[in-house]
């Protein structure tokens, strides 16, 4: 079997810091794992040059979100051995999903690995926009001591209307740790909670368009898809409150490039936060680098050391499967048999 990775490249910490299995160094921890059985990985950097040149007689193809292969439906064509195509982490929007099926390839990601890495990221950055603790932290290093500047857009968290799009694993996480800081929450989903779960969680149903303008801070926690590609278009970035914040931990593409940064010269937003860009890694001309009362960081808040443990051992335990001929755990499927199985995927391409 010829297997393949791509992984971010984890420089001298990859040296220093065992426990950063994610990077193409260590590979996950798999090589050793993967040789006693007789097999031997390919850990690769270059997602373009390298991948074009393996992808023809490659069976097996492991990927991550934060340094993703773009494997589109050319590049499928382009693979008639592969079998399998793992995702380190969660979110598998940077494979074409319906042409793996229709190639009878699986695809499968590490459901729930690093849900709670992400929750806390957005915890953060809300708290980071809203607190205004950039400008603060950046008076401190220019050696300046200006109270005004930062305290006249410095706002408390409590009792802002918090809405969050998507509430599955993440996004119930979410509203579970913003309970403490007394915030009533809505939410959107395309599919409802019930009654006890929104009770337990402190949340209310709202549809997309009635939520948007209602709250002062929005945090986005749905997959990429067809559907929710660009879902925060001009027109709903302007029907946002006047003042309110925006911050997107889910994907690059849900939120339109431009029209953010219009929005944010403007004013009509008072800040954006989170680690997704489309394309990844950005480029350093990236527009949202340099628009105005961001915070973003690069795409890290699902790979904590904790997190890197759990993807690499999910992703151990696929292979382990795979090369058995069992069946890969049910949750972490998200293409098998010729079809889009996972849930949060299907009801988009069903549609699409
Ligand atoms: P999940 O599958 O548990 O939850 C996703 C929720 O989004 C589901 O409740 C689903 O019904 C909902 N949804 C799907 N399409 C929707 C639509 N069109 N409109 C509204 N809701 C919709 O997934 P989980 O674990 O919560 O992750 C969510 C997303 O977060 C992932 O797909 C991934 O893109 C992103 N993610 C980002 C990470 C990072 O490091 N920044 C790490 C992990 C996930």
């Amino acid at each position: 079997m010829k297997i393949i990775s791509f992984l971010y490249p984890g420089g001298e910490a990859s040296k220093q810091v065992p426990e950063l299995l994610g990077c193409a160094e260590n590979a996950l921890g798999l090589k050793p794992f993967l040789k006693e059985r007789g097999h031997e990985l390919l850990s690769l950097v270059d997602k373009e040059a390298d991948l074009d040149r393996n992808l023809p007689d490659t069976d097996i193809l492991i990927t991550t979100p934060f340094w993703p292969a773009y494997v589109t439906r050319a590049r499928v064509e382009k693979a008639p051995k592969l079998k399998l195509i793992l995702t380190g982490g969660v979110g598998s929007d940077h494979i074409d999903l319906a042409a793996a099926a229709d190639h009878n390839i699986t695809v499968a990601e590490i459901t729930g690995c690093n849900v709670v890495s992400v929750a806390e990221h957005a915890v953060m950055q809300i708290l980071t926009l809203v607190r205004n603790y950039l400008p603060a932290y950046k008076q401190v290093l220019d050696g300046r001591w200006d109270i005004g500047e930062i305290a006249s857009k410095s706002h408390d968290l409590e009792g802002k209307i918090v809405g969050i799009v998507g509430a599955g694993r993440i996004g119930q996480r979410l509203a579970i740790r913003l309970r403490g800081f007394d915030v009533p929450m809505l939410y959107y989903d395309f599919r409802r909670l019930s009654t006890v779960e929104e009770q337990v969680l402190g949340i209310k149903y709202a549809l997309l368009d009635d939520l948007i303008p209602k709250c002062d801070v929005i945090s986005i926690h749905c997959p990429l898809t067809p559907e929710t590609d660009g879902l925060f278009s001009r027109k709903r970035l302007f029907a946002m409150k006047k003042g309110s914040y925006l911050v997107n931990t889910a994907r690059g593409k849900i939120v339109e490039t431009l029209p953010l940064v219009e929005a944010l010269e403007k004013g009509h937003l008072a800040g954006y936060a989170g680690d997704v860009w489309y394309p990844q890694p950005a480029p350093p001309d990236h527009p949202w680098r340099h628009m105005p009362n961001h915070a973003m960081t690069p795409h890290v808040s699902g790979t904590t050391l904790e997190a890197q443990k759990r993807y690499a051992d999910g992703v151990k335990d696929c292979l382990q499967r795979f090369l058995d001929n069992r069946p890969i755990e049910r949750d972490y499927l998200i293409v098998e048999g010729g079809k889009i199985v996972s849930p949060s995927y299907a009801y988009a391409y069903k549609k699409a």
